[in-house]
């Protein structure tokens, strides 16, 4: 749904300058923006693996087109994009915002857990699923995540009671470099698109522990490609059309050859999934 930004509220860390903004609906985005230092192209990856990832149910948060208009920008001269000591605007029309899962007054978010709090995330398969995607996109940056505490129902042993246990949710975030960020093509490396913590990956024993997700990007629907195309602003690809064209191609065409990417990732130096014999 596209919206407006109404409030800003600080500058995040990370290489596209992003800043976390309230939106008209009641909800803060990390927002990226068009002319960001990355690259425009950011901005179209963002949106079309957000749409990727929706379909494949993978645990991400929402995300936005956000507009700021030239009023909003000038009465928030806090929001500029610094390159070396130059200061450079914002240019008004649409950006990129990922939903903050709450109140950022109120809520922590983290970016990294240590081992003994990662073990309690309660949706670890979320990390296979992910790499089947990122192997898939060509993810040239490491796997990101953040988490927040939450209470997680779960039905109660030997009774069919629910029970609320208090744990960690991880959502993925950062699909700025898919497909190779600004380049749009694919070169492989087994380390790519792998998170930092390997115990996320403990559970794997074979290529079958990466199912559903690499049947259905196997069988990946040719439509779900087309919406997301037509999801982005105008503004975003003027000029693009033929590099996005080609682009998409090609990611049409790696599905066949998933299994073989992600077996790949047991060459790296140290093998990701020490479980997998
Ligand atoms: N949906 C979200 N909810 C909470 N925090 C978020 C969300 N999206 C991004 N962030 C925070 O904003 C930071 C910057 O976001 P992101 O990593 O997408 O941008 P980036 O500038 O591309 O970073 P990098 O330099 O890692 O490439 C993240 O490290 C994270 O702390
Ligand atoms: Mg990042």
């Amino acid at each position: 749904m596209p919206l407006n930004a109404v409030r800003h509220v600080r500058k995040m860390r990370g290489g596209a300058q992003a800043h976390l903004l309230e939106a008209d609906d009641g909800h803060w985005y990390v927002v990226k923006f068009r002319n960001n230092p990355q690259h425009r192209r950011v901005l179209v990856n963002e949106v079309l693996s957000a749409a990727f990832l929706e379909y494949l149910k993978i645990a991400v948060p929402e995300t936005a087109l956000i507009q700021m208009t030239p009023a909003f920008l000038g009465a928030n001269p806090e929001i500029y994009l610094q390159i070396g000591t130059r200061r450079i605007e914002i240019e008004p029309g649409w950006h990129f915002g990922s939903r903050y899962p709450g109140d950022p007054d109120r809520f922590a978010v983290y970016d990294f857990l240590p081992d003994t709090l990662l073990a309690q995330v309660v949706n670890q398969e979320d990390f296979r699923a992910i790499l089947v995607f990122d192997k898939w996109a060509a993810n040239a940056d490491g796997r990101q995540c953040v988490f927040y505490r939450a209470l997680v129902r779960e039905a109660a042993a030997g009774s069919s009671a629910v029970r609320p246990r208090p744990g960690f949710v991880a959502r993925m975030i950062d699909h700025g470099y898919t497909f190779n960020g600004p380049h749009w093509d694919f070169p492989e490396s087994p380390l790519q698109g792998l998170y930092a913590r390997r115990q996320v990956y403990e559970s794997v024993r074979s290529l079958d522990d990466f199912q559903p997700w690499l049947d259905q990007v196997i069988h990946f629907p040719e439509e779900v490609i087309d919406r997301a195309w037509k999801r982005l602003p105008a503004e975003w690809t003027d000029g693009e059309d033929a590099a996005l064209e080609r682009m998409l191609e090609q990611l049409w065409e790696r599905r066949q050859r998933l299994p073989e990417l992600i077996t790949a990732c047991r060459e790296a130096r140290t093998n990701p999934f020490p479980n997998w014999r």
